[in-house]
C-alpha cells in the first residue's frame, strides 16, 4: 500500500473490467519487496492488525487477500495454522513459497467461498483489501459465514479522512478511483465515508468490537521521518476488530 502523498495520478484510457482485473498480479513481486520491510506495511499496518488479532497460538486463521504471505508467515511463526487466498496467481505463488505449511488458493472475493465450511476458522484477517471489492457486504458476509460464532475478523483500510483530504470532492460520496501510482502500479479502489463502511460491516453480520487509528512504530521514523511526523497529526489507515453479531 502506498501513502496517498506519493500517489501520482494519471489518466488511463482503458477502463478496468468492473472488479475483476487481478490488479496486483503484475506488480506482486514489487509489492512484496516494498511491503516486507517498508514503512506502511511493516511499521504501520501489520503491527496494528497483529495487535488486534491477539494471541493466535493454536488458532486456525483465514488470511483473506493474503498478498505475498507476509502476514501468513508471521502468523505461522506465532503458532497459528493459516489458509489464505488472493485473486492474484502470482501473490498465491509467493505465499506458497514463503509459507510452505500454509494452504493457499486463487480466489476472487466476488465469488462464494464454497471450498470453506461454515464456522471453520477461529480468526479471519483481511488487511488493506476491502477497498478493492465492489460488493463489500457480500464478501464480508462470506467471511462471516466461515468464522466461528466466538471468533473475530480483523481488517484494515485506508482512512477515509486521509482519502478525502488527498482526493477532494464530497467526503460522503462513495465512488471508485482508478489511478496509477508512482511506481507504475495501476489500481482501482473505492472511497467510502466511515459511516458507509460501518453500515456495510453491520449488514454483513458483524459488530465493531474495536476501531483503531494506528500510529507508526518508532522505527518507522528512521525510514521516513516526514511521513512519521505527518502520521502523528493525521490518520493514514484505520483497523477494526469485528465480532459476529448474534441474530
Ligand atoms: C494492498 S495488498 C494487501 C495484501 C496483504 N493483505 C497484506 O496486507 O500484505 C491488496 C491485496 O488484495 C488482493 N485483492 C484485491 N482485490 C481482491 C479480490 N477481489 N479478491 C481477492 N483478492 C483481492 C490483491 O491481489 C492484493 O494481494
Amino acid at each position: 500500500m502506498m501513502p496517498n502523498s506519493e500517489h501520482d495520478e494519471t489518466v488511463d484510457l482503458t477502463p478496468f473490467e468492473v472488479g475483476r482485473e487481478p490488479q496486483y498480479d503484475s506488480f506482486a513481486d514489487e509489492y512484496m519487496d516494498q511491503a516486507s520491510q517498508g514503512f506502511y506495511n511493516a511499521h504501520y499496518d501489520r503491527p496494528a492488525c497483529l495487535d488486534l488479532l491477539g494471541n493466535v497460538v493454536g488458532k486456525r486463521v483465514l488470511d483473506a487477500a493474503c498478498g505475498p504471505g507476509l502476514y501468513a508467515e508471521e502468523l505461522v511463526h506465532r503458532g497459528a495454522s493459516v489458509v489464505g487466498f488472493d485473486q492474484s496467481e502470482r501473490m498465491v505463488a509467493l505465499s506458497r513459497e514463503r509459507v510452505p505449511t500454509g494452504e493457499f488458493r486463487v480466489h476472487h472475493l466476488a465469488d462464494p467461498l464454497h471450498w470453506l465450511a461454515d464456522e471453520s476458522f477461529d480468526l479471519v484477517l483481511f488487511p488493506l483489501a476491502l477497498e478493492y471489492v465492489d460488493d463489500r457486504v457480500r464478501a464480508l458476509s462470506e467471511l462471516r459465514r466461515v468464522l466461528r460464532a466466538d471468533g473475530a475478523l480483523v481488517l484494515s483500510l485506508q482512512h477515509p479522512t486521509a482519502n478525502w483530504i488527498s482526493k477532494g470532492g464530497s467526503y460522503f460520496e462513495t465512488r471508485v478511483i482508478e489511478e496509477t501510482w508512482s511506481k507504475g502500479w495501476r489500481v482501482r479502489y473505492w472511497l467510502s465515508p466511515l459511516e458507509t463502511t460501518c453500515d456495510e460491516v453491520n449488514r454483513a453480520g458483524f459488530l465493531i468490537e474495536r476501531l483503531i487509528e494506528p500510529r507508526p512504530t518508532a522505527e518507522a521514523a528512521l525510514i521516513n521521518a516526514e511521513d512519521f511526523e505527518r502520521l502523528q497529526t493525521m490518520p493514514g489507515f484505520l483497523a477494526m476488530r469485528l465480532i459476529p453479531r448474534r441474530s
